[in-house]
């Protein structure tokens, strides 16, 4: 056997100039690697450095575990010569010659590792020989794949990754986030290369279906590391859970659909379904994995079993159905609801803005006597509740404020008076207790008042102010 892991290219040229110098006349290389199947050749020349040296014959001679055979004579004469050779196009001379040597082994085989010496007889020197080590390495197969497994509580190999036929044997360690452990095993082939064997183990859980691994081979012959993904697959029984009920079925309704989902893994591909009373009531029209109830009958008034099944196991789910004489009265569907309040909101709008109109028209003939003024100081406090007469105190010194325009102070003026009105009539809602029976006429009057636009009459603003709040719009969307 040669020396597998001496194999640096720099001890090699160091080993070679020093054979080289050494064997004198006979050029060889220290080491020569291989690969096998492919092609190898082993260099041999014979240097005479004189014309007076005569050589007669050549010979490759082979050793290995300690014993010596003649794998290839040339005699200028006879010709080249295998002896061990049946089939001379595998080893053979690369130009027959007494001056060159050089010998090619294609395909190399594992068993051709060896130390090869090159001899050359000559006259009169004797025999002049130089050797060469042949190493063979071998470019192994990896592949990788997951080992189907049932979940389980015990540890069990989920994964295996192999790479075959290699020479020197592989290194294999894995990638992964799963909490497993691997081990390696070797088999040594009759072609004398290393199959490795590395087996990722686990406890097959769930979760880890369909869960990546990697398994990467290092080796010699690869430029390198192979990395080689797998996705475990983890078999268990299948999940299932009757979908589609929205509890509203009711005599008459078409198109009922149940349906049955199912996770598992293989998936399930079969689904039963069946009630408990029985098999399927006639009107139950089964379509894989859903049933669909054309026309809802007092007959799938029952509860509905679906059972799926897949390698692993057969699992079962209920769902009990129960049908009504009449649609089930909801508050509405979510979209209805989204609809509702965007029609409220709308309202709202509406009536806020109905309200702001009304008071603008009954506010300014008192404020400007008839015609329009833009500066009006309507809205300013306008939209605001009744002031409390405190405020209205605290406001009175500006009337003396040096710097303040006669406009301001009419403005001021009218306000005033406006304020001595307010106070002789009775006192808005928040001040005095209201009255049931007020507050219903009022609602019944709003709602036709908003029907018809602002066009309404003898309505109070500061009353409907304070009744602006959510019950009387409410109330209005109603009418509406
Ligand atoms: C001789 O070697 C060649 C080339 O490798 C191969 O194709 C052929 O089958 C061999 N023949 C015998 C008799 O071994
Ligand atoms: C991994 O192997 C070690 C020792 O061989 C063992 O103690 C440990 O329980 C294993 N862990 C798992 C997750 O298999
Ligand atoms: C369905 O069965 C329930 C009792 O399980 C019963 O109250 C109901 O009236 C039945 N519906 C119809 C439509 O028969």
């Amino acid at each position: 056997m040669g020396k597998p892991g001496n194999l640096c290219a720099l001890p090699c040229l160091f080993s070679c100039l020093v054979s080289v110098l050494l064997a004198q006349r006979v050029k060889v290389l220290h080491e020569v690697t291989g690969y096998m199947g492919k092609e190898v050749v082993l260099p041999c020349e014979f240097a005479a450095a004189t014309s007076d040296i005569k050589v007669s014959q050549v010979t490759w001679v082979k050793e290995s575990g300690g014993r010596k055979q003649n794998v290839a004579v040339y005699h200028p004469d006879h010709g080249p010569s295998y002896p061990m050779e049946g089939n001379q196009s595998r080893i053979h001379f690369r130009t027959p010659s007494l001056g060159d040597a050089t010998l090619v082994i294609n395909p190399v085989r594992m068993a051709d590792e060896a130390t090869y010496t090159c001899e050359f007889a000559t006259y009169p020197l004797g025999n002049e020989d130089g050797a060469t080590n042949l190493i063979i390495l071998a470019n192994p197969t990896n592949t990788a794949e997951a080992k189907e497994v049932k979940v389980g509580n015990t540890e069990q190999p989920v994964a295996v990754c192999t790479s075959a036929h290699g020479k020197p044997p592989a290194r294999i360690t894995w990638q992964s986030t799963l909490n497993g452990n691997a081990s390696v095993s070797q088999v040594k082939n009759a072609d004398g290369t290393v199959t490795v064997i590395s087996q990722y183990s686990m406890v097959p859980t769930k979760e880890a279906n369909g869960q990546p691994i990697t398994c990467v081979v290092h080796q010699q012959t690869l430029l390198q590391p192979e990395s080689i993904p797998v996705t475990l697959s983890i078999l268990y029984p299948p999940e299932v859970t009757i979908t589609g009920y929205d509890d509203n079925w009711y005599l008459s309704r078409s198109d009922a659909t149940l349906t049955c989902s199912a996770k598992g893994n293989p998936p399930p591909s079969q689904f039963i379904w069946s009630t408990t009373s029985g098999p399927l009531p006639a009107s139950v029209e089964v379509q894989g994995d859903q049933i669909v109830v054309h026309k809802v009958d007092a007959s799938v008034n029952t509860t509905f079993i679906c059972q799926a099944t897949n390698r692993v196991g057969q699992v079962s789910a209920e769902q009990v159905i129960f049908v009504r004489d009449q649609p089930a009265k909801r508050q509405s569907s979510s979209a209805g609801a989204l609809v509702g309040s965007i029609v409220g909101g709308v309202l709202a709008l509406v009536i806020l803005g109905a309200v702001v109109v009304f008071v603008f028209y009954r506010r300014r003939p008192r404020a400007n006597k008839g015609s329009y003024d833009p500066k009006m100081r309507v809205f300013g406090n306008g939209n605001a509740p009744p002031p409390v007469r405190e405020f209205a105190e605290l406001d009175r010194p500006l009337k003396a404020a040096p710097g303040r325009s006669q406009e301001e102070y009419n403005d001021y003026e009218e306000e005033e008076e406006e304020e001595e009105e307010r106070e002789e009539r009775p006192p808005p809602y928040g001040y005095a207790p209201r009255r049931l029976e007020d507050e219903e006429e009022r609602y019944d009057q709003l709602g036709p008042m908003l029907r018809l636009g602002s066009s309404c009459h003898g309505y109070e603003f500061d009353d409907m102010e304070s009744q602006h709040d959510g019950s009387i719009i409410s109330k209005t969307a109603v009418y509406v």
